[in-house]
């Protein structure tokens, strides 16, 4: 594929922080991608760019990648990582992968599918409702004693993304009113309270039959959590998953608790793993994971996206493919999740509209594929 032209532009993301906008046409056909950011972000995470200085580059690149010819996604991500910054990097590369796709007439899942190999299918949607840690309460959550974990999952126990989303606005109707302080980094509710425990007793109280499921995100904690707190809450909880348990180096913890409940229940990787081929291979010699966190923007590219979930499923794990603390309203990891044919994916509360987008997308996309047969 030629490209004509390349714009980038910034654009304010959920949190209203700068963010970037890419635009790219070719051939009549212009598609655009914006780029989320993390904010518990792994220390293994490709580092971003200042979203200005992305904008310094953009003539420079554009007379670079005149009169080349791309002609797969893999060539063009060959070419995008000769440069710096995984934000600039991941909107170029979600926009080419956008734009190939409109020029075969393919939807990008259907894209994604054929460069990956996968068999298309609708995720299990892994709401998180109920929110603590860095995300747990606006500006001022230093000063609020918010539940220390990160997220507390609803998750239907359907793949129709219609029936998940519908059933998971009940739930949210049954929380409402529960909860009276400012809203989490991705829509949910938040709480203040020590015990991590009463997030988990508050949504099973207004459950309507399905799992739950934990982000930790145990990198931010103060205190290393007992591997019986895990045991307990395991036993006591309709619980199918818990990501980051432990802290991103705690290498022990991981093996361990894997090892203890990895039979029953999915314990992801995230923080730990960062979408990084590498390190993926490391966790699986240590069996430290059976589930793994999938985010374009940790590792730069969507073809490095596709061969570290490539790699993670050749070891029989789970796939989540998930969104980040501050979103914008492009609905790519909706794509990305049914193009690999992921077991799940995380994209927030549907509460706000950024993470609403994501599951509206899943939606046209189950129409699609019953038509599709
Ligand atoms: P982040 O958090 O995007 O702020 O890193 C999301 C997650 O931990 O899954
Ligand atoms: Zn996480």
């Amino acid at each position: 594929m030629k490209i004509d032209k390349i714009s980038l532009k910034i654009i304010p993301d959920s949190k209203g922080k700068d963010t970037l906008e890419a635009e790219m046409e070719s051939d009549g056909n212009t598609v655009i991608a914006s780029v989320p950011a993390g904010e518990s972000t792994g220390k293994n995470e490709a580092k971003t760019i200042p979203p200005k200085q992305a904008l310094e580059k953009v003539s420079w690149i554009n007379s670079q990648i005149k009169n080349k010819d791309f002609a797969t996604l893999d060539q063009f991500d060959g070419y995008l990582n000769t440069l710096q910054g995984a934000n600039l990097t991941v909107a170029l590369s979600m926009v080419f992968t956008k734009l190939l796709a409109k020029q075969n007439n393919m939807e990008t899942w259907e894209l994604i599918a054929k460069i990956s190999g996968s068999q298309p299918a609708l995720p299990l949607c892994f709401f998180n409702v109920i929110e603590g840690g860095v995300h747990g309460g606006g500006p001022s959550a230093s000063l609020r004693v918010n539940l220390p974990f990160q997220e507390y999952w609803y998750i239907p126990k359907t793949n129709s993304s219609k029936k998940s989303l519908d059933e998971v606005m009940e739930v949210l109707k049954l929380l409402e009113g529960k909860f009276s302080g400012p809203m989490g980094s991705e829509g949910g509710y938040t709480m203040q309270s020590k015990n991590p425990e009463d997030g988990l007793k508050m949504l099973q109280s207004c459950t309507k039959g399905g799992w739950l499921g934990l982000d930790c995100a145990a990198t931010q904690l103060p205190e290393k959590i007992d591997l019986s707190f895990y045991e307990l809450i395991t036993n006591n909880y309709e619980l199918l998953a818990i990501e980051d348990p432990y802290p991103e180096d705690d290498w022990e913890g991981f093996s361990q608790i894997t090892a203890a409940l990895g039979e029953k229940i999915w314990i992801i990787g995230d923080d730990l793993t960062t979408t990084n081929p590498k390190i993926i291979k490391l966790a699986a010699d240590k069996k430290a994971i059976n589930a793994v966190i999938i985010k374009p923007t940790q590792i730069g590219t969507v073809t490095e996206t596709i061969q570290a979930a490539n790699l993670a499923k050749s070891y029989g794990w789970k796939i989540i493919v998930a969104n980040r603390g501050e979103e914008t309203m492009d609905d790519f990891i909706a794509d990305l999740a049914v193009g690999l044919g992921a077991d799940a994916i995380k994209s927030g509360c549907p509460l706000q509209k950024e993470r609403l987008v994501k599951y509206e997308r899943l939606k046209e996309i189950e129409k699609q594929l019953l038509v599709h047969g």
